[in-house]
């Protein structure tokens, strides 16, 4: 059975993960940046870069001892070549590339959101394409028709911020730490979404993409207006951000065939909340909900190692050239059409 190391380094995370054809795990690894850019309030992409090159080695030697394999056993090596912060992204598809070289085996340079659309299915065996997916992350938020491995069609994403760095940046106006996503949920459990009003950008609108800048602001000025309480500005701008979620995805909906399940991914659906109403919005239109595990949703290696597996097993599977260049910005659906304002992500 085919066995894929994969690797991930786009962002704060250093991973390394082995997984088989079977959906078995054999090993994974994951070292978190966490403490080292918890001073700053965000991810320093020089501190970021520095820490891949330190730990990716002994990690990517830990999996394989963990699963008593050597370079050999494998059957590709697949790494994340973008989107991402470029000095990580380097480091794993350098070291990639080093690997497989000398290991004579293929590369496959993974897009990071791939792996995140992909992921839901190394979970669920059954879930078949098409699915509607949303992906939500600290640098994503779109939502795209997966139709096939390789083939996305991206029916929405953000005009300004990613709904996980609304999440990053609510919690920074608060003083709730990082990373924010977590430290907002938990403060939003104590607080009543109703005594504040904030803004649900882009609700109803004809357009069917995303945008979290003005929410944002919002949070900012009734924290200034200092007649709130954290708790309830929490729970305010949660609700405030799922509100416009289940309006866009309900928008998307509207606009395809049925697919064949609503699929949350990204560090995002780890958030209870948003899962609970994705979960009500599927079933109020017939749909299975599939989440993957948390552990699935952040960034991870295993999904990396999956998206390489589903690469490997398409007929007529081509290992990636040796010059393949790490890319900071790799758009999913290259065809979608250019939104509006600035700023977009990938
Ligand atoms: O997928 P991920 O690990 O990295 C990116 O590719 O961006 O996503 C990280 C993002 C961060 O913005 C984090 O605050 C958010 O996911 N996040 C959450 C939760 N857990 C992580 N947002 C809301 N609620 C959570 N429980
Ligand atoms: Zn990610």
């Amino acid at each position: 059975m085919p066995i894929v190391l994969g690797i991930e380094s786009s962002c704060d995370e250093t991973a390394a993960a082995l997984v088989r054809d079977d959906r078995t795990i054999l090993a994974q690894r994951i070292a978190s940046q966490d403490e080292a850019h918890r001073p700053y309030g965000g991810v320093v992409p020089e501190i970021a870069a520095r820490a891949h090159a330190e730990r990716l080695a002994p990690l990517i030697e830990a999996v394989m001892a963990e699963a008593g394999l050597g370079f050999g056993d494998l059957d590709a090596i697949a790494a994340t070549a973008g989107p991402g912060l470029i000095g990580g992204v380097m480091v794993g598809l350098v070291s990639a590339k080093a690997l497989a070289m000398a290991s004579d085996k293929p590369l496959i340079a993974v897009n990071h959101l791939e792996g995140h659309a992909l992921s839901p299915r190394l979970a669920d065996p059954s879930l078949k394409s098409p699915y509607l997916l949303l992906l939500v992350s600290g640098g994503h938020c779109q939502i795209l028709l997966v139709e096939g491995v390789g083939r996305y069609r991206r029916l929405a994403t953000t005009i300004d911020d990613a709904l996980g760095e609304a999440f990053d940046k609510t919690a920074k106006i608060l003083g709730l730490g990082f990373p924010g996503g977590p430290a907002v949920e938990r403060a939003a459990l104590e607080g009543n979404p109703k005594a504040v009003p904030l803004p649900r950008p882009l609700l109803g609108s004809a357009e069917p993409h995303f945008s979290f800048a003005g929410l944002k602001s919002a949070v900012l000025r009734a924290k200034q207006a200092e007649v709130h309480a954290d708790p309830d500005i929490a729970a305010a701008f949660q609700q405030a951000a799922i509100d416009c979620v289940i309006d866009r995805t309900r928008k998307a909906l509207s606009t395809i065939a049925k697919p064949n399940a609503l699929v949350v991914a990204g560090g995002v659906a780890a958030n209870k909340a948003v899962r609970a109403a994705l979960e009500k919005l599927a079933g109020e239109h017939g749909l299975p909900f599939v989440a993957p595990p948390l552990a699935l949703c952040t960034d991870n290696a295993a999904m990396i190692a999956w998206a390489g597996q589903e690469r490997l097993a398409l007929p007529g599977f081509t290992a990636d050239p040796f010059d393949f260049v790490a890319r900071p910005r790799w758009p999913l659906d290259p065809d979608a059409a250019p939104v509006r304002g600035a700023g977009v992500k990938a």
